[in-house]
């Protein structure tokens, strides 16, 4: 059973915005004094936000608690959204979405093949997701706008935005810092120096420091760039943050200001899911070390980053994104609410 939602602490609002409970909260947080070592660092704790589903794990699921409270409480049948062909969100959003009786539509654009490319072609289907595969980003904006419009199971979808990055789906990452918060005060794991985190989207990244500005928090908050630079920035990302604020503002909560993340923009290598050598190792390093995995277009990126100069002999806590187990499908079909 998960924990009752801290943000509720923070806004008397918050039962407007009712999440639905689909993770495991609080997920741990764990010491890895070898891989510290592997990677030159002072000490390593690793928020295992890959632990927060049985059924699939990874940050994103804690967008969801929040997007399919939302897209319920509109009495919606069904909800749409967009990715890359390999998207852990898109896949997230579908499992998830699906077990609630939701009908899905995903938009698909090309990227790199790897193994989520895959399984979320095999996937996907397999879970009655109507999926629309782009051949060209080019078609991205004309593809997303007609899917927003076209009805599904008999109604218009609810709009899951892209990495379910939105003012309230990034409210689960806020979930989650405070979560690290808790444990922090209880003395119950030493004390970091800092948090890294990677950021697609930034979503994870706006959370977590939207978090950060209610427990008025000092802990230095620092994103891995891994995709390309149109995509994310600081900028963009304490604009995330600055609107999850001002959505819980309305809830109630105080008038608060997020502060700039650190950034590291130098480990993204060649392109978005392209695997560099550095995030490969580091990956076979991980596995080795802490008995975690992690993939090359995400967390092997921001664990590569933690071996640079500029993190030597600091005490890290890295927010681990990616799912520790392959979804568990169901074996039956899912009913789809209203069909
Ligand atoms: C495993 C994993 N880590 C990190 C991210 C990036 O998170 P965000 O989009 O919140 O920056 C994603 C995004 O899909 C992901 O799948």
């Amino acid at each position: 059973l998960s924990a009752p939602f801290q943000l509720a602490r923070f806004c008397p609002g918050f039962a407007d915005i009712a999440p639905v409970p689909l993770s495991d909260r609080p997920t741990p947080v764990r010491a890895e004094p070898g891989l510290a070592r592997a990677l030159g660092l002072g000490a390593l704790l690793v928020k295992r936000e890959d632990l927060s589903s049985r059924v699939y794990g990874g940050a994103k699921v804690r967008n969801l608690e929040f997007l399919l409270g939302a897209a319920e409480r509109a009495g919606a049948r069904g909800v749409v959204t967009l990715g890359a062909a390999g998207s852990h969100h898109v896949l997230t959003t579908a499992i998830f979405a699906r077990a609630r009786g939701l009908a899905v539509r995903a938009v698909l654009f090309p990227q790199p093949s790897t193994r989520e490319v895959e399984e979320n072609a095999r996937i996907l289907p397999a879970l009655g997701v109507e999926v629309w595969c782009l051949r060209s980003l080019l078609a991205v904006p004309w593809a997303w706008w007609r899917a927003r419009r076209r009805p599904l199971g008999g109604a218009l979808p609810h709009v899951i935005a892209p990495g379910g990055t939105s003012p309230l789906g990034v409210l689960g990452a806020a979930e989650a810092f405070l979560e690290v918060v808790t444990l922090l005060e209880a003395g119950e794991v030493p004390r970091p120096e800092c948090v890294v985190v990677p950021a697609g989207s930034g979503g994870t990244l706006a959370g977590i420091l939207a978090g950060r500005a209610l427990v008025a928090s000092d802990l230095e908050v620092i994103g891995v760039r891994v995709v390309p630079r149109v995509v994310v920035g600081p900028l963009r990302v304490r604009r995330q943050a600055r609107r999850a604020l001002a959505l819980l503002e309305a809830l109630g909560a105080p008038a608060l200001v997020p502060a700039a993340p650190g950034w590291i923009s130098d480990a993204a290598g060649p392109g978005y899911a392209r695997p560099t050598d550095e995030a490969d190792r580091w990956t076979r390093v991980t596995q080795a070390e802490a008995g975690f995995r992690a993939e090359t277009t995400y967390t092997g990126k921001a664990l590569a980053a933690l071996a640079r100069p500029a993190l030597r002999g600091r005490r890290v806590l890295f927010w681990n994104t990616f799912s520790a187990v392959d979804p568990v499908l169901p074996t039956v079909p899912h009913r789809i609410r209203g069909a």
